[in-house]
């Protein structure tokens, strides 16, 4: 298709989205155990005490997918760039810390945090994702040079020492007790330096919602009040969820004024309060189409709700969950339904596929009425 020219500016994940990066499975390893992977993966996961290289023919089949949202992005007139994968399967060496191999650049919205008209690289707090950024080095390079506004940022390299997480702090415990933990903000990731995942902060215009969980800490949402003091950040957290990482298939935001919820994963009343006195809706989000995840998959079952918005009334869903279309119609959206579960194990849905570059409109201030103590501090 015809390129349109570069232009970075994306405020929030529902405008109409014209220009988008798409991951790719290419060279994607299950890396080995590290405290900040241990306490993601459940202790029944059949990705215990694996790792190396992920099946050629599972990244063949994930590709084909991520493949496809290619395709169906730019029959929209949306434009769609690709990382650069590199060789994942090396070591991670540095003065603090050694780990035997990457991930991965499925995910774009782990790393990738575009607020207006800057894309910033999250320091993360998994090892093996330290370098995962240079997959997307040559876009960036190329944006700079296109968009004479862009601003091209990374936050504090993380030095992820052994003091950046809690030892043994999800050996042997129920899922009960996990509950216990993360209601109680106990994480496994300390305040020792700032970390957050890019997908643990929802944008919605001048108000940042930021997941405080296992790999986003408050010292990272401190920078990001710094880093962008025209904003408001605020801190989330979603009792329900064992595993409390990234925001997108527990909170999503899906037209000004609407967002919907997992049913399992609730917003704290307290944390509700800005919601409601700026008349925004809060809907549980349908129940999931399967019982499980597919094999090799770090994520839940309700990657259903994690979903792609093209503007305000259209949504790309996965094909087979059939709960969650339904109520995309219900609301008045038109849906796209799209196969994507082969690209689940690689690092999420629809939303994590993908790194927004450019949706159509300014920022906007949605929540005029503040509400006292949701705010970082
Ligand atoms: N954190 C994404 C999920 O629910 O698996």
């Amino acid at each position: 298709m015809e390129s349109l020219q570069t232009v970075v500016n994306s405020w929030n994940d529902f405008d109409t989205l014209r220009h988008v990066i798409v991951g790719r499975a290419d060279l994607t390893c299950i890396p080995p155990s590290e405290p900040a992977t241990e306490a993601k993966i459940p202790s029944n996961s059949d990705m215990r005490g694996m790792w190396g290289p992920r099946p050629l023919a599972t990244i063949e089949k994930a590709n084909e997918q991520l493949d496809s949202l290619t395709c169906l992005l730019e029959g929209r007139g949306i434009r769609v760039d690709r990382p650069t994968p590199i060789q994942w399967n090396q070591a991670v060496v540095t003065p603090d810390f050694s780990t035997q191999s990457m991930f991965g650049c499925m995910p774009p919205r782990d790393v990738l945090l575009t607020v207006g008209k800057e894309i910033l690289s999250a320091p993360m707090s998994f090892r093996c994702r330290y370098w995962e950024y240079l997959a997307y080095h040559t876009l960036m390079q190329q944006y700079f040079d296109d968009d004479p506004e862009f601003r091209w940022e990374q936050a504090p390299r993380p030095r992820l020492t052994d003091r950046s997480y809690k030892a043994g702090y999800f050996d042997d415990i129920t899922i009960e007790e996990r509950l216990e933990r993360t209601a109680m903000l106990d994480f496994v990731t300390t305040e020792d330096e700032p970390l957050f995942d890019a997908a643990d902060v929802l944008r919605i215009g001048k108000d940042l919602f930021c997941q405080h969980g296992l790999t986003t800490n408050r010292r990272g949402m401190k920078w990001l009040q710094r880093h962008f003091p025209n904003h408001r950040i605020h801190v989330v957290n979603f009792p329900g969820d064992p595993y409390p990482i990234h925001i997108d298939a527990t909170f999503v935001p899906l037209r000004p004024g609407l967002i919907m919820n997992n049913p399992n994963r609730r917003l704290p009343e307290d944390q509700r309060k800005i919601f409601a006195a700026n008349d925004w809706e809060i809907v549980d989000a349908a129940r999931p189409a399967h019982n499980s995840p597919p094999p090799l998959c770090y994520s839940s079952v309700w990657l259903s709700m994690n979903v792609l918005i093209l503007d305000h009334k259209t949504v790309v869903v996965e094909a087979s969950e059939n709960y969650q279309m339904d109520q995309f119609y219900e609301l008045g959206f038109e849906v796209l339904p799209l196969a994507f579960r082969d690209a689940y194990p690689f690092g999420g849905g629809l939303h994590c596929a993908t790194a927004d570059v450019l949706r159509v409109g300014d920022c906007e201030d949605y929540f005029p009425n503040q509400v006292p103590g949701t705010q970082i501090s």
